[in-house]
Protein backbone atom coordinates (compact mmCIF):
# COMPACT_ATOMS: atom_id res chain seq x y z
CA UNK A 1 0.00 0.00 0.00
CA UNK A 2 1.40 3.30 -1.35
CA UNK A 3 2.69 5.18 1.68
CA UNK A 4 2.50 2.76 4.61
CA UNK A 5 5.09 0.93 6.15
CA UNK A 6 5.05 -2.66 4.72
CA UNK A 7 3.36 -4.88 7.49
CA UNK A 8 5.18 -7.61 9.17
CA UNK A 9 5.01 -10.93 7.33
CA UNK A 10 4.96 -8.77 4.18
CA UNK A 11 6.09 -10.69 1.08
CA UNK A 12 8.87 -9.73 -0.78
CA UNK A 13 7.88 -10.05 -3.91
CA UNK A 14 4.68 -7.97 -3.59
CA UNK A 15 7.52 -5.13 -4.14
CA UNK A 16 8.53 -6.45 -7.33
CA UNK A 17 7.75 -5.05 -10.67
CA UNK A 18 9.73 -7.08 -12.67
CA UNK A 19 12.49 -9.85 -12.79
CA UNK A 20 15.33 -9.03 -14.79
CA UNK A 21 17.42 -11.65 -14.40
CA UNK A 22 16.06 -15.36 -12.69
CA UNK A 23 17.93 -17.11 -10.52
CA UNK A 24 18.53 -20.33 -13.06
CA UNK A 25 20.36 -17.96 -15.00
CA UNK A 26 22.20 -16.69 -12.76
CA UNK A 27 23.60 -19.92 -11.18
CA UNK A 28 24.33 -20.74 -14.85
CA UNK A 29 26.42 -18.31 -15.20
CA UNK A 30 28.06 -17.87 -11.96
CA UNK A 31 29.27 -21.54 -12.82
CA UNK A 32 30.54 -20.22 -16.04
CA UNK A 33 32.12 -17.89 -14.79
CA UNK A 34 34.12 -20.43 -11.82
CA UNK A 35 35.08 -22.59 -14.48
CA UNK A 36 36.59 -19.57 -16.66
CA UNK A 37 38.55 -18.03 -13.79
CA UNK A 38 39.33 -22.34 -12.47
CA UNK A 39 41.12 -22.33 -16.03
CA UNK A 40 42.88 -19.15 -16.40
CA UNK A 41 44.37 -19.64 -12.68
CA UNK A 42 45.10 -23.58 -13.14
CA UNK A 43 48.74 -23.74 -11.36
CA UNK A 44 48.55 -21.06 -9.02
CA UNK A 45 47.25 -19.82 -5.33
CA UNK A 46 44.33 -17.55 -5.32
CA UNK A 47 42.92 -14.75 -2.70
CA UNK A 48 39.36 -13.65 -3.42
CA UNK A 49 38.38 -10.32 -2.29
CA UNK A 50 34.58 -9.86 -1.90
CA UNK A 51 33.56 -6.66 -1.15
CA UNK A 52 30.69 -6.16 1.68
CA UNK A 53 27.65 -6.32 1.86
CA UNK A 54 26.54 -6.25 -2.09
CA UNK A 55 28.52 -8.94 -2.94
CA UNK A 56 28.76 -11.52 -0.30
CA UNK A 57 26.26 -13.58 -2.02
CA UNK A 58 27.80 -13.57 -5.47
CA UNK A 59 30.94 -14.31 -3.86
CA UNK A 60 29.52 -17.06 -2.15
CA UNK A 61 28.23 -18.90 -4.92
CA UNK A 62 31.28 -17.72 -6.86
CA UNK A 63 33.82 -19.21 -4.70
CA UNK A 64 32.06 -22.65 -5.03
CA UNK A 65 33.05 -23.19 -8.51
CA UNK A 66 36.62 -22.28 -8.36
CA UNK A 67 38.50 -25.55 -8.39
CA UNK A 68 41.97 -24.08 -7.72
CA UNK A 69 43.54 -23.38 -4.11
CA UNK A 70 42.32 -19.97 -2.81
CA UNK A 71 41.67 -18.45 0.03
CA UNK A 72 38.81 -15.93 1.02
CA UNK A 73 38.54 -12.58 2.57
CA UNK A 74 36.28 -9.63 2.51
CA UNK A 75 36.45 -5.53 2.71
CA UNK A 76 33.31 -3.36 3.09
CA UNK A 77 33.83 0.26 1.79
CA UNK A 78 30.74 2.42 2.03
CA UNK A 79 29.65 5.16 -0.80
CA UNK A 80 25.94 4.94 -1.31
CA UNK A 81 22.79 6.17 0.24
CA UNK A 82 19.52 4.88 -1.53
CA UNK A 83 20.07 4.71 -5.46
CA UNK A 84 22.38 7.79 -5.63
CA UNK A 85 26.29 7.25 -5.86
CA UNK A 86 28.30 10.09 -3.38
CA UNK A 87 31.58 9.94 -4.94
CA UNK A 88 33.04 9.39 -1.46
CA UNK A 89 34.25 6.27 -0.38
CA UNK A 90 35.16 4.72 2.94
CA UNK A 91 36.52 1.67 4.43
CA UNK A 92 34.78 0.59 7.13
CA UNK A 93 37.07 -3.16 7.03
CA UNK A 94 40.24 -3.75 5.90
CA UNK A 95 41.91 -7.22 3.94
CA UNK A 96 43.01 -9.85 6.81
CA UNK A 97 45.93 -11.00 3.98
CA UNK A 98 49.17 -9.19 2.61
CA UNK A 99 48.32 -8.92 -1.21
CA UNK A 100 52.47 -8.51 -2.13
CA UNK A 101 52.93 -11.20 -4.91
CA UNK A 102 49.74 -12.74 -4.78
CA UNK A 103 46.95 -13.30 -7.28
CA UNK A 104 43.94 -11.07 -6.51
CA UNK A 105 39.96 -11.59 -7.62
CA UNK A 106 38.08 -8.96 -6.67
CA UNK A 107 34.19 -9.61 -6.81
CA UNK A 108 31.60 -6.99 -6.87
CA UNK A 109 28.55 -7.03 -7.00
CA UNK A 110 27.58 -4.19 -10.21
CA UNK A 111 29.68 -1.52 -11.53
CA UNK A 112 28.11 1.23 -12.44
CA UNK A 113 29.78 4.51 -12.24
CA UNK A 114 33.06 2.93 -12.29
CA UNK A 115 34.42 5.08 -9.29
CA UNK A 116 33.73 1.90 -6.34
CA UNK A 117 36.01 -0.06 -8.39
CA UNK A 118 39.11 2.70 -9.41
CA UNK A 119 38.89 3.44 -5.63
CA UNK A 120 39.97 -0.13 -4.87
CA UNK A 121 42.33 -0.59 -7.49
CA UNK A 122 44.17 2.34 -6.48
CA UNK A 123 43.62 0.98 -2.86
CA UNK A 124 45.08 -2.45 -3.54
CA UNK A 125 47.61 -1.98 -6.25
CA UNK A 126 50.32 -0.44 -3.54
CA UNK A 127 50.48 -3.55 -1.56
CA UNK A 128 52.13 -5.28 -4.89
CA UNK A 129 50.07 -8.18 -5.92
CA UNK A 130 51.51 -10.43 -8.42
CA UNK A 131 47.80 -9.74 -10.42
CA UNK A 132 44.42 -7.85 -9.61
CA UNK A 133 41.56 -8.83 -11.79
CA UNK A 134 38.03 -7.94 -11.31
CA UNK A 135 34.73 -10.07 -11.37
CA UNK A 136 31.63 -8.01 -11.16
CA UNK A 137 27.99 -9.53 -11.31
CA UNK A 138 26.52 -6.92 -12.83
CA UNK A 139 27.43 -4.19 -15.47
CA UNK A 140 25.75 -1.06 -15.92
CA UNK A 141 27.93 0.59 -18.86
CA UNK A 142 25.24 3.42 -20.00
CA UNK A 143 26.44 4.92 -16.43
CA UNK A 144 30.06 4.92 -16.51
CA UNK A 145 32.06 8.00 -15.40
CA UNK A 146 35.53 6.17 -15.25
CA UNK A 147 36.75 3.35 -17.21
CA UNK A 148 37.99 0.09 -15.18
CA UNK A 149 38.34 -2.86 -16.33
CA UNK A 150 36.17 -5.91 -15.84
CA UNK A 151 37.61 -9.14 -16.15
CA UNK A 152 34.88 -11.64 -15.47
CA UNK A 153 31.69 -9.85 -16.31
CA UNK A 154 28.06 -11.61 -15.39
CA UNK A 155 25.20 -9.83 -17.46
CA UNK A 156 25.27 -6.56 -18.78
CA UNK A 157 22.42 -4.59 -17.54
CA UNK A 158 19.88 -1.32 -18.53
CA UNK A 159 20.05 1.66 -16.34
CA UNK A 160 17.36 0.96 -13.85
CA UNK A 161 17.76 0.55 -9.54
CA UNK A 162 18.49 -3.12 -9.33
CA UNK A 163 18.23 -5.29 -6.31
CA UNK A 164 18.35 -9.03 -5.17
CA UNK A 165 21.22 -11.40 -5.45
CA UNK A 166 22.73 -9.42 -2.06
CA UNK A 167 21.81 -5.68 -4.26
CA UNK A 168 19.66 -4.20 -1.83
CA UNK A 169 17.58 -0.83 -1.58
CA UNK A 170 18.04 0.92 1.64
CA UNK A 171 19.39 -2.58 3.19
CA UNK A 172 16.19 -4.93 2.26
CA UNK A 173 15.62 -6.87 -0.79
CA UNK A 174 19.13 -8.94 -0.60
CA UNK A 175 17.77 -11.90 -0.11
CA UNK A 176 15.58 -12.49 -3.00
CA UNK A 177 16.64 -15.08 -5.16
CA UNK A 178 16.80 -12.93 -8.69
CA UNK A 179 17.67 -9.80 -10.27
CA UNK A 180 14.80 -7.57 -9.46
CA UNK A 181 12.96 -3.97 -10.34
CA UNK A 182 11.26 -2.68 -7.13
CA UNK A 183 7.69 -0.90 -8.37
CA UNK A 184 7.87 2.45 -7.82
CA UNK A 185 6.26 3.75 -5.41
CA UNK A 186 8.51 1.58 -2.55
CA UNK A 187 10.73 3.59 -4.24
CA UNK A 188 8.64 6.71 -3.40
CA UNK A 189 7.61 5.35 -0.08
CA UNK A 190 11.36 5.84 0.99
CA UNK A 191 11.49 9.19 -0.39
CA UNK A 192 13.71 8.39 -3.36
CA UNK A 193 13.20 9.52 -6.61
P1 LIG B 1 29.87 2.63 -8.79
O1 LIG B 1 28.97 3.76 -9.27
O2 LIG B 1 30.90 3.11 -7.84
O3 LIG B 1 28.84 1.75 -8.01
O4 LIG B 1 30.40 1.82 -9.94
C1 LIG B 1 29.15 0.59 -7.40
C2 LIG B 1 28.23 0.43 -6.22
O5 LIG B 1 27.02 1.15 -6.41
C3 LIG B 1 25.93 0.45 -5.90
N1 LIG B 1 24.92 0.32 -6.97
C4 LIG B 1 23.76 -0.33 -6.86
N2 LIG B 1 23.22 -0.98 -5.81
N3 LIG B 1 21.34 -1.51 -7.13
C5 LIG B 1 22.00 -1.56 -5.96
O6 LIG B 1 21.50 -2.16 -5.04
C6 LIG B 1 21.80 -0.88 -8.22
O7 LIG B 1 21.15 -0.85 -9.27
C7 LIG B 1 23.10 -0.25 -8.06
N4 LIG B 1 23.87 0.47 -8.93
C8 LIG B 1 24.99 0.78 -8.20
C9 LIG B 1 26.48 -0.85 -5.43
O8 LIG B 1 26.61 -0.78 -4.03
C10 LIG B 1 27.84 -0.99 -6.06
O9 LIG B 1 28.77 -1.68 -5.26
MG1 LIG C 1 27.93 -2.30 -3.04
Amino acid sequence: AEGEAAPVGHDLWEDIAEVLIPEDQLQKRIQELGETITEDYRGRDLVVVGILKGAALFTADLFRWIRVPASLDFMRIVSYAGTRTTGVHRVLLDLEYELDGRDVLVVEDIVDTGLTLRFLRDYLLPRNPASLRVAALLDKPSRRQVDVPIDYRGFEIPDRFVVGMGLDFNEKYRNLRAICVLRPEVYAAAGQE
